[in-house]
């Protein structure tokens, strides 16, 4: 029986792409700005643990899946946020350069992640699929309007865009397996509602965190174009919502947003550049 809703045409499989953003972490490296500067880079701070525990929830099920497609995505899966996971590591090895407290930032973010790793196994996934709509809702929104990385530096803006990519292509995978093994809309529901308050929480944070290393934690022109950055104009965060709250809905699936001609856009750009580079 079919049970991925992965559409024709896109296919789940790791790209083994390394990239070198360590002179780029020593600058304000999205437009000299500091606070979106900050928030890139919270959201980076997340990604290696946190990818990590996505990997874990879904082998927690992997074995009960018989739908070949599904089985041949899972590897996808897995495969794409270990070299996520991997990359982002090195990114946030480089932002120690800058004198963040990253140290302290990943200890906070882990004691929480392994907090989750303890919890029974279909709110484990569960939360994944939660999480796993948060970066395919990001996702889409950074390949749908380039401008908002306008000023971000050339590598900085070819690794967030490579992440988006593979999220996007992977967004229904974690998905599927809870439809398939636990198929509690409730729980999924729920479950959201504990990501979102995290997710924010640490993105919040850490942005303070490195704002403060940054001498601009009290800087009322700093926060006043962070908030119109994700609320007013573009208003980053604003125009994610309706796609946020998606999720709530009984019938929601990840490919009712259906963004292949965009990632199929996004790749042929993608793939241009690595020839280019090559
Ligand atoms: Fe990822
Ligand atoms: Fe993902």
């Amino acid at each position: 029986m079919t049970i991925s809703s992965t559409p024709e045409g896109v296919s789940v499989a790791p790209r083994h792409v390394r990239f070198d953003v360590s002179e780029e972490l020593k600058t304000l490296w999205h437009g000299n700005d500091a606070f979106r500067t900050a928030f890139f880079n919270a959201l980076s701070l997340q990604f290696p643990d946190g990818e990590q525990q996505f990997i874990n929830a879904v082998r927690l099920y992997r074995d009960r899946i018989d739908d070949p497609k599904l089985k041949a995505e899972i590897r996808g899966f897995i495969g794409q946020e270990a070299l996520h996971s991997r990359e982002h590591q090195h990114y946030n090895d480089g932002l120690k350069a800058r004198g963040y407290d990253v140290e302290g930032m990943d200890a906070r973010f882990r004691k929480h992640m392994e907090w989750v790793g303890k919890l029974p196994p279909s709110r484990q996934l569960a939360g994944t699929c939660g999480a796993e709509h948060y970066t395919a809702v990001l996702a889409n929104a950074i390949l749908r309007n380039p401008q908002w990385m306008e000023g971000a530096t050339p590598t900085m803006r070819e690794l967030w865009r490579w992440h988006a990519i593979e999220e996007t292509e992977h967004k229904a995978v974690a998905y599927d397996v809870y439809r398939a093994c636990v198929g509690n809309d409730n729980l999924r529901r729920i479950v959201f509602l504990f990501v979102t308050y995290n997710f924010f929480k640490y993105t919040f944070l850490n942005t303070c965190s490195m704002l403060k290393t940054e001498g601009k934690l009290w800087s009322l022109r700093t926060w006043l174009g962070g908030i119109n950055f994700l609320w007013g104009r573009p208003g980053v965060l604003r125009r994610c919502l309706p796609e946020f709250l998606a999720y709530f809905r009984r019938d929601f699936q990840p490919w009712q947003q259906d963004n292949r001609a965009l990632l199929k856009a996004s790749l042929a750009d993608l793939e241009v550049r690595y020839q280019q580079a090559s």
